[in-house]
């Protein structure tokens, strides 16, 4: 098949963007190729002209969906960064038990196949054992993403000896895990305040409630300036009073939104409402 022409890829960029967000750089169209194939070749798909026909179509909403999937970046760990889960532990968790009225709702924005969801309920579990808080043990952590395969993965808790090796400890694993002949299950215990759902974040947030805490990492980052500024002020609308934001290692809403106020703790950056 011949390569994409340069008008093709501006449609194919356009398409992404208005789906998902995601800025698809100059850069990336070897990347777009690679992995379209395996799509087109299950749809039949003969060349990209064609591709770009089904992808204007509705009736293919089906392929469509699968085209935004490919295109997203799922990469995740366990306990990723571990600043964040420190913060959570050390600065969040105390300071929510004193400061606001609960039961307490953290939102784990595009959590891709759960670990951050799942690593917040450890957080969390591990907390209580030292500070048993009727309140906080009821705080229902939600997990969204776009893409319909990740949250599958992540509703099913169950996870290779491969993704087990990413950033969980023996402790953690023997604690919080049951092998099982398909890999290695979530506990009930941490399952059961977590619960996951597909949402795209250019769509209303309203529909999730408000939250105490919000992770968005690793996400924000594939937008353009302009649509990161317009999520991060949505986000602050979806939180309660005094709300925590966390983001990625390399991620700051400072610059892209005005509504944010940078708190600088012994465990690292977090944001609050200004
Ligand atoms: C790199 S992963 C980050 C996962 C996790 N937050 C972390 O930091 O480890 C980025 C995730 O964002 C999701 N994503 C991309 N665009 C999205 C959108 N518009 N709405 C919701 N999720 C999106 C992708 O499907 C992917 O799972």
């Amino acid at each position: 098949m011949s390569a994409m022409t340069p008008q093709q890829f501006l449609a194919f960029q356009h398409f992404i963007e208005n789906r998902s967000g995601v800025s698809l750089g100059e850069n990336k169209q070897y990347l777009v190729q690679g992995r379209l194939s395996q799509v087109m070749a299950r749809y039949d798909i003969a060349d990209y002209a064609q591709l770009l026909c089904c992808l204007n179509a509705p009736r293919y909403h089906l392929l469509q969906q699968e085209v935004v999937e490919v295109m997203t970046t799922n990469e995740t760990s366990w306990f990723r960064d571990n600043r964040p889960f420190e913060l959570l532990k050390q600065v969040m968790l105390p300071q929510l038990t004193q400061q606001a009225v609960g039961p307490y709702r953290i939102w784990s924005a595009a959590c891709s196949s759960g670990q951050e969801a799942y690593s917040i309920s450890m957080t969390l579990e591990s907390y209580l054992a030292n500070a048993p808080d009727p309140m906080l043990a009821q705080t229902a952590i939600v997990g969204t993403d776009i893409s319909a395969q990740v949250i599958e993965q992540a509703r099913s808790g169950i996870y290779s000896d491969m993704v087990m090796q990413r950033g969980l400890s023996r402790r953690q694993q023997q604690a919080y895990f049951q092998p099982t002949e398909q890999g290695f299950q979530v506990s009930s215990d941490i399952k059961k305040r977590v619960s996951f759902t597909v949402h795209n974040l250019l769509t209303s947030f309203a529909p999730l409630g408000l939250f105490d805490v919000i992770f968005c990492r690793n996400v924000l980052m594939y937008f353009s300036p302009e649509l990161k500024s317009a999520i991060l002020n949505r986000i602050a609308q979806a939180m309660r009073p005094n709300g925590y934001l966390l983001l990625g290692s390399s991620e700051s809403p400072l610059g892209d939104s005005d509504v944010f106020k940078q708190k600088n703790s012994e465990y690292g950056i977090y944001f609050q409402r200004g």
